[in-house]
């Protein structure tokens, strides 16, 4: 086993996802491997239906059926995610890691106060005296920017950006070491977006959290994320660094997605730089994956599907790098 200080907080090797529909699975995570380490900032971006929302919901154990995980590993610092029971599971999230959604509207309770709801998430995980629980609810509303006196206001008493960021207090209610988080600001106008974005950068940086930090907005991770990886039709086709990715986008589909930072609410706003949209995943392309949208498409992407090759750091699946052609 290796040494705590040195193995990834997070490690996913040849995660496949399948939903099982009558038109047969459809495999909406391919072979999907990746590392997180303790504290760092992961974005994961890609057009609408590539598979994002579903390997963030794999790896926080939380998909339903259809979905399940047809075959990889899912290693949290160290122990199995993937074979963990039920009962073990209840115990990590929350605690190890946290999960925030696109949508505090659906997460959060509404017939139940903001100060109600977290006293719950306290009573089913630990043991705090009523008053512990109101100084560490008013506490944590002060840390995500709210003014405690919305413990006692329900969801629809808030601003849009108000219930995420009483979503993000929820999710660090328990310092987890990783918060997943799918479009969390993606509901929101683009100045409660940058506010909202502002404020979990500095959580991050204040706890020492990892964070995978999914979107379809490209502008949104660039100045926030350490690495970043871009998703295509289930599959992850470029991931490295954040500066380098954007100062040198190497695969097709992310030189695409740079040109056309895709609007931020137009999520279905096909990209100026990639005619086209995914493929359904129930009948991927042959070959490369993007070979049918591709602008350097060759002639063995027809056919052959590319492995990753590395190059300055990044890893692409793209046969422009293949160093052996
Ligand atoms: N409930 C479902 N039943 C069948 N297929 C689904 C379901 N949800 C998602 N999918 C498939 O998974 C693909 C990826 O979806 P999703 O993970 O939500 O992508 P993203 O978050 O990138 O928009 C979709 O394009 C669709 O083919
Ligand atoms: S493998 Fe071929 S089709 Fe796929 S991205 Fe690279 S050049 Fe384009
Ligand atoms: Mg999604």
């Amino acid at each position: 086993m290796i040494a705590t200080a040195t193995r990834p907080l997070l490690e996913i090797k040849d995660l496949s996802v399948d939903y099982l529909t009558d038109r047969g699975a459809v495999r909406a995570v391919d072979r999907v491997s990746l590392e997180v380490q303790r504290g760092e900032f992961l974005g994961v971006v890609g057009e609408s239906g590539c598979g994002k929302s579903t390997l963030l919901y794999s790896i926080a154990r939380l998909l339903t059926p259809p979905a399940e995980i047809a075959s990889g590993d899912i290693w949290f610092d160290g122990h199995d995610l993937v074979s963990m029971s039920d009962s073990e599971l209840r115990h990590y999230r929350w605690k190890q890691y946290s999960v925030v959604m696109q949508s505090a509207m659906n997460a959060l309770n509404p017939v139940m106060n903001i100060g109600e709801q977290l006293r719950d998430a306290f009573d089913a995980h630990q043991r705090f005296t009523g008053r512990q629980i109101t100084a560490r609810s008013e506490e944590l509303l002060r840390i995500v920017g709210i003014d405690p006196v919305h413990l006692r206001s329900y969801p629809h008493q808030l601003s849009g950006g108000m219930r995420q960021r009483a979503m993000i207090a929820m999710a660090l209610a328990f310092t987890p070491e990783l918060v997943i988080m799918d479009e969390p600001t993606s509901a929101l106008d683009v100045v409660a977006q940058r506010s909202l974005m502002l404020k979990i950068k500095q959580l991050q940086r204040e706890f020492g959290f990892a964070t995978i930090f999914v979107t379809h907005d490209m502008s949104l991770v660039s100045h926030f994320s350490d690495r970043l990886a871009v998703m295509y039709a289930g599959q992850i086709v470029e991931i490295g660094e954040t500066a380098r990715l954007f100062a040198e986008p190497k695969h097709p589909y992310t030189v695409g997605l740079m040109r056309s930072f895709p609007s931020i609410r137009g999520e279905l706003q096909p990209l100026a730089g990639i005619p086209g949209s995914p493929p359904d995943l129930a009948r991927p392309p042959a070959g490369c994956r993007f070979h049918p949208r591709c602008p350097k498409v060759m002639d063995r992407c027809h056919m052959e599907e590319p492995e990753f090759y590395a190059e300055e750091g990044d890893l692409i699946r793209c046969f422009l790098f293949d160093s052996d052609a």
